[in-house]
């Protein structure tokens, strides 16, 4: 385990010889923690329609010129059955903040996926009141993805205008999320303007506290059609964190990834999607060789893959399931790993 001392000054550091150490130890944690297999859990982006004004997210209800598009049952339950035949062992179904997906059938369709598929299914749809997590729940679903985004509050508050006067409050929801019984992930975005390498640092306490099962930690990429795509407001920002602002850069990335995996050794670490993002050529094999242990392919059909876009150029935008399937398990291959069996949950050690 590191002190915080010690999580701030890796956070801090650019010496390519000392950051070598680092990915050393890293690397060798993930192997002895969770192994060389990969977990392939296959995304599938139900809906780009959200409420919120997240100021980061190219989703956000305010992004008026975006158009929305919303999955039928039975296009989910066909990206679930794919999700089987492509051999992944878990489907994600996320979606923005959708009032009009309704709740009761989000459950019947945990059910049909249970009950025609050995999946594990994963949801990640936003900040839901108790009675649909336990709903969703009894129905099925195994584990959600929630991320702070980020521990400093005063921040956090900045870029997530309440809703109906409801300020988010997502520690409620991953505690209550625990309770439940979930598997629970959670996560952040590394540089957001605002935010420091110190509270980048306090982030990985956080996520140690919360023994989260699951962590995703990607960079913050500007979406132009956002309040953070605004130069003057980004300058703004950086103004307030000063000289410790955290770069949004692709090495900032590594370093979160590689010390989350020190100090949550049991946890699935996806190497994400916006990391492929920033550095399409081998970003994600150098995540999984800095502690990730998982991918999330993407399974959405192509004719909305364009439209959920939460930042600009993400990766695999054109690509079908298959080439996705296909592209993944060649990289995985060719830095030695293997593809994960099965639900590929979390493994609890005493
Ligand atoms: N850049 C990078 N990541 C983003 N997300 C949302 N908007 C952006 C952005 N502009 C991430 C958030 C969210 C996840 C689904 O996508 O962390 O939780
Ligand atoms: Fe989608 Fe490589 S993972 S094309």
């Amino acid at each position: 385990m590191l002190t915080s001392e010690q999580i701030l000054a890796w956070l801090r550091c650019d010496d390519p010889a000392a950051l070598e150490d680092l990915w050393q130890l890293a690397d060798t944690v993930r192997h002895c923690c969770v192994g060389d297999a990969v977990h392939l859990r296959g995304l599938v982006e139900i809906s780009n329609t959200c409420v919120r004004q997240c100021a980061y997210c190219g989703l956000r209800a305010g992004h008026t010129q975006l158009q929305r598009y919303r999955m039928s049952a039975d296009e989910i339950l066909d990206c679930a059955a794919l999700a089987t035949r492509l051999g992944y062992g878990t489907v994600v179904l996320q979606a923005g903040e959708d009032p009009l997906l309704s709740p009761a059938d989000i459950a019947d369709i945990v059910r049909g996926i249970k009950s025609t598929t050995p999946l594990a299914v994963t949801l990640s749809l936003g900040e839901q009141e108790d009675e649909n997590l336990s709903l969703w729940k009894s129905a099925g679903a195994d584990r959600y993805l929630l991320r702070f985004e980020t521990s400093d509050t005063e921040l956090y508050q900045t870029i997530h205008p309440p809703y109906r006067n409801r300020t988010g409050d997502r520690f409620s929801r991953l505690r209550k999320l625990r309770q439940l019984g979930y598997e629970v992930g959670s996560g952040v975005m590394a540089g957001i303007p605002g935010q420091t390498c110190q509270s980048l640092a306090r982030d990985i306490e956080v996520f140690a506290e919360l023994d989260l099962d699951m962590i995703g930690i990607g960079p913050f990429i500007p979406h132009p059609a956002t309040p953070l795509g605004d130069p003057a407001l980004v300058a703004s920002l950086h103004a307030r964190a000063g000289a410790d602002q955290a770069p949004a850069s692709e090495l900032m990335v590594y370093k979160m990834v590689a010390l989350t995996r020190i100090m949550c050794p049991q946890a699935n670490l996806p190497s994400t999607t916006a990391l492929a993002t920033i550095n399409k050529t081998n970003g994600r094999e150098l995540g999984l060789q800095r502690g990730a242990n998982v991918v999330m392919p993407n399974l959405t059909p192509v004719k909305y893959r364009a439209m959920y876009e939460i930042y600009p150029a993400k990766a695999c935008i054109g690509e079908s399931a298959e080439d996705c399937s296909g592209c993944l398990r060649s990289r995985i291959a060719r830095i030695g790993r293997k593809v994960g069996q099965g639900q590929g949950g979390r493994k609890k050690q005493a």
